[in-house]
């Protein structure tokens, strides 16, 4: 029994395994107590024999027992500690904050210049009915322009069983795209506004293109000017106005190309002077163009389908790229890394978030 219980103790994996042969050997019905209480029925002699050498078994296995609980206890500990390892001699992590990204910067930047102009901020959904994008943009379905796009068409819904019995492929729902400019804001605005106004719609658009220049998703503010008598004389005063203001640069150089686009009669893109020498974008030097707004005369067609009267209102609009801005004014080259949420980008272009532009304060902030 000596040996068997011994061996017991010694095999015990846990402290509850311990526990119920404690209580199977020296418990209050334990097999060493119930040898004990037969000790009453034994002669004198036996007594004196069987007495101490229960005795002396019973005080064994309790020191087994604690010496085997104190091992448990020590593994324990030692497997909480193997867990809980932790290198203190690692180097720290510096504090940081969040920065400010440069299109979000830009943003705020061209707000703050268009507000002195007089601009109100407008906005428009990104998920545009395919008549706000195109229709009432001189843009019927037909029309080549909607090719050059690049357009996200929205998935509609298939029509369920029970309607089929209509014989309806349409589901009454209008088609859907992701915006492709921010043009039908315009069409938005004048819709709910009427005219005169005076209003600019940053925002994102949509397009499937990608390279260095371009990607599927990016920023544009539409600028939207309409009086009696305003001229492509306020548009191109507009415009020089704001690139003065934004770049901070002296001699910064730009072109109006004659161009087209179905909304607007006459129409002009612009570019901005630039050099691309050592893989490094510069404004006001250099042999290179970087095309950054198209603009023109808000086209008759599309003050009407806004249901403004074409025959005593009159404007100009533009829309810009806010992410070819930020390329330029800061010196990014690459497009793509603006949307790749690279830390090390993030912070070497990103912008200090307490440093608000402001025309008094400073438009421009250093790097971080
Ligand atoms: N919507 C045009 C584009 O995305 C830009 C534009 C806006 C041109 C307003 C003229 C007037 O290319």
């Amino acid at each position: 029994m000596r040996n068997r219980l011994l061996r017991a103790i010694a095999d015990a994996g846990d402290m509850d395994a311990l526990e119920v042969i404690r209580v199977s050997a020296v418990g209050r019905r334990g097999e060493v107590s119930l040898r004990m209480r037969e000790l009453g029925r034994m002669t004198p002699d036996e007594r004196r024999l069987a007495g101490p050498a229960l005795n002396a078994l019973k005080d064994e296995i309790n020191r087994a027992l604690s010496e085997r609980q104190d091992q448990l206890a020590a593994v324990a500990l030692e497997d909480r500690l193997r867990g809980e390892w932790l290198d203190v001699t690692m180097p720290g992590r510096a504090r940081r904050s969040g920065s400010i990204h440069p299109v979000s910067q830009v943003t705020e930047e061209a707000i703050v210049i268009f507000s002195d102009l007089g601009f109100a901020v407008a906005e428009g959904p990104q998920i545009e009915t395919d008549w706000h994008n195109f229709d009432a943009l001189n843009m019927p379905p037909e029309h080549p322009a909607r090719q050059e796009h690049d357009t996200f068409y929205m998935h509609r819904e298939p029509v369920n069983a029970e309607n089929a019995a209509d014989a309806s492929t349409d589901d009454g729902r209008p088609p859907h795209v992701l915006r492709t400019h921010t043009s039908p804001v315009q069409i938005r605005h004048m819709q709910a506004h009427g005219a005169p106004c005076r209003v600019i719609a940053p925002g994102r658009v949509y397009r499937a293109d990608y390279d260095q220049t371009h990607t599927p998703m990016f920023h544009q503010i539409e600028g939207l000017c309409i009086d009696r008598d305003i001229s492509m004389a306020h548009l191109k005063w507009t415009l020089e106005e704001f690139c003065r203001s934004f770049f901070e640069v002296d001699g910064v150089e730009l072109r109006f190309r004659a161009s087209h686009f179905p909304f607007t009669e006459p129409s002009a893109e612009v570019d901005i002077r630039c050099s691309w020498a050592g893989g490094r974008l510069q404004i006001g030097t250099g042999d290179d163009w970087l095309e950054i707004l198209g603009c023109g005369m808000v086209h008759p067609g599309v003050l009407t389908a806004g249901g403004v009267d074409p025959d005593c209102w009159q404007g100009f609009a533009f829309g810009l790229g806010i992410d070819r801005l930020a390329m330029l004014k800061y010196g990014i080259p690459d497009l793509r890394a603006f949307f790749e949420c690279q830390l090390p980008w993030l912070r070497h272009y990103g912008f200090r978030p307490l440093d608000v532009p402001s025309l008094s304060g400073g438009l421009s902030r250093p790097h971080r």
